[in-house]
């Protein structure tokens, strides 16, 4: 399984994870990012295909590595 989360201290609300990936990214007000599927807590695994493509992309494609990911669920 795969688990993300977003650290939003790396966050500079560039808006490229939302870009690549809206259903698994979204911003609060101030524009920094979070998981959205569980609201950033980091313990709802990424499943289907398409997401998980889609989830690549924003991994790959965020310039602060703020995105993390790991197989276990985040403690929190
Ligand atoms: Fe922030 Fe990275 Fe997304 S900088 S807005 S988490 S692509």
């Amino acid at each position: 399984m795969l688990y993300s989360k977003v650290i939003p201290e790396r966050c500079i609300a560039c808006g490229l994870c939302q870009l690549k990936a809206p259903e698994l990214f979204d911003y609060d007000h101030e524009g920094v990012a979070f998981f959205k599927p569980d609201n950033n807590a980091g313990q709802t695994p990424i499943e289907n295909p398409h997401d998980l493509i889609a989830f690549k992309a924003a991994y790959t494609a965020c310039p602060t590595r703020a995105i993390v990911r790991q197989e276990e669920p985040f403690s929190s």
